[in-house]
């Protein structure tokens, strides 16, 4: 039997009901992908508010790699429910607090002493490992990439790169950040193809250095290992040895933010395992709590431990119910092998997609690393225009079929999936039935169906 049940239109009518409450109440700033309203969920399924099931390709935008309502998780919760539920770590510590830092400390990549603060969301991480940079290199600028997305406090504002809706309007921005583009091959910004190019992108960095901010200036790179919101790019093996080499130096530390690609999304407990970096200092949030809000910053102890007591924290980061939460998702991604797992997902996920570029112009690029895996979804293939009312036409015929996915990238033409790793091989065939399903239906509607490549 399959697991999408769907007995209403979609979206159904207690949602629109929903959707009429939330119009009135709520401001529209704080957008959502899909009009469903979720009554409960489990695993890989949602049941929305109309008695609906559906199969969640976007796990609450990456929080759920163990799944919704990971059993090891909801029992550690359930468990310091009945102990305390907070009392700040500023004020009265507790030991899971510890525990997770010093899980965090091992885990991490990088074989050097480390330290870690928690904290709650990851624009908070990401805060919070530019001001550990800035304190202990006594530099001002911050280099951050092309299609970057870091979050929306002030700081996190100024290191992304997308414009709308991120930036527009709520300038001016904390200075001294300077951007550089990425190692995005598909729509290189120096119009270059790799390997010809030589990873000019990375190399180019020195250039940055002598006509626009001197490397002694600058306190930090941070870079996303895999870009999120940008798009699910993958950097060449080369880049990011290249840039540590550039970046060691000129005594630059780089910050890795994992906030997306941490936890056994990309086929490895973090990204940059895969990808040759070893950060002096990484961020990380989402699925790090299987659904709680927590983030971390870990990195190199005499970094983490250059600002002085009482600088970095806040009333509510480590919560103890996160912080126990947050153990119970280390164990459950070592003892279900949710990173093999990921690599699993992935493979099924690119023979299919495979087929698909090959049938539809419309699938440009299949790209991704793990279960990090996204289509960008173009016009033309010769030209790579951005599809982006295509790629709304998608998702909006995946959730209306019981699908949940979203979108990304800079132009909004790339379907992103972030699927909890627990999915099952038959749930996943069936979301990616409905996927197919999507892409053909808009490719026929566009009458732009591909000559066979
Ligand atoms: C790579 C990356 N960094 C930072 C953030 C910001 O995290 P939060 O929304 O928890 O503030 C996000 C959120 O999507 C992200 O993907």
């Amino acid at each position: 039997m399959s697991t999408i049940q769907l007995h209403t239109p979609i979206p159904g009518p207690r949602s629109r009901d929903l959707m009429r409450r939330r119009d009135a109440a709520v401001v529209r700033a704080a957008y959502h992908a899909t009009p469903v309203f979720v009554a409960k969920a489990e695993g890989a399924v949602i049941e929305d508010v109309d008695g609906n099931r559906m199969l969640d390709f976007a796990g609450g935008i990456g929080c759920v790699n163990t799944g919704h309502r990971a059993p090891r998780v909801v029992e550690a919760i359930r468990r310091q429910l009945d102990r305390f539920l907070h009392t700040s770590f500023n004020v009265l510590p507790y030991e899971s607090y510890i525990a997770l830092a010093e899980r965090l400390n091992a885990l991490t990549p990088g074989k050097f002493a480390k330290k870690t603060i928690l904290l709650n969301t990851g624009a908070e991480a990401i805060e919070n490992a530019i001001k550990l940079a800035r304190a202990y290199t006594k530099r001002p600028a911050i280099i951050a990439f092309e299609d970057a997305f870091h979050g929306r406090s002030y700081m996190a504002m100024a290191l992304t790169s997308k414009t709308h809706p991120y930036k527009a309007g709520f300038e001016p921005f904390p200075g001294d950040v300077y951007r550089v583009p990425f190692a995005y091959c598909y729509s290189c910004s120096y119009s270059l193809q790799y390997p010809s190019c030589e990873l000019h992108c990375a190399r180019h960095i020195e250039d940055t250095f002598k006509r626009v901010v001197a490397a002694e200036s600058v306190a930090a790179v941070i870079v996303e290992p895999v870009l999120g919101e940008g798009g699910f790019v993958t950097p060449p093996a080369e880049f990011f040895p290249i840039l540590s080499e550039i970046c060691r130096k000129h005594g630059i530390l780089l910050i890795a933010d994992e906030v997306q690609t941490g936890f056994a999304r990309t086929g490895a407990l973090f990204a940059c395992e895969r990808l040759g970096l070893e950060p002096d200092l990484i961020a990380m949030a989402k699925s790090l709590s299987g659904g709680l809000p927590l983030a971390a910053v870990t990195g190199r102890a005499e970094i983490m431990d250059t600002p002085g007591p009482g600088t970095l924290g806040g009333t509510f980061g480590g919560n103890p119910l996160a912080c126990e939460a947050a153990l119970a998702v280390l164990e459950t991604i070592e003892t279900e092998n949710l990173c093999a797992r990921a690599n699993q997902l992935g493979d099924r996920f690119r023979r299919r997609a495979a087929e698909w570029q090959s049938r539809w112009e419309l699938v440009g690029e299949v790209r991704g690393l793990g279960a990090m895996q996204a289509l960008e979804l173009v016009r033309s293939r010769q030209t790579r225009e951005p599809a982006d009312d295509e790629t709304k036409q998608v998702s909006q015929y995946c959730y209306e079929h019981g699908l949940i996915t979203i979108t990304a990238g800079s132009y909004g033409n790339v379907i992103r999936l972030l699927m909890p790793l627990v999915v099952t091989d038959a749930q996943m065939d069936e979301a990616l039935d409905v996927l197919e399903s999507a892409l053909a239906a808009v490719s026929h509607k566009k009458g732009a169906v591909a000559q066979l490549v």
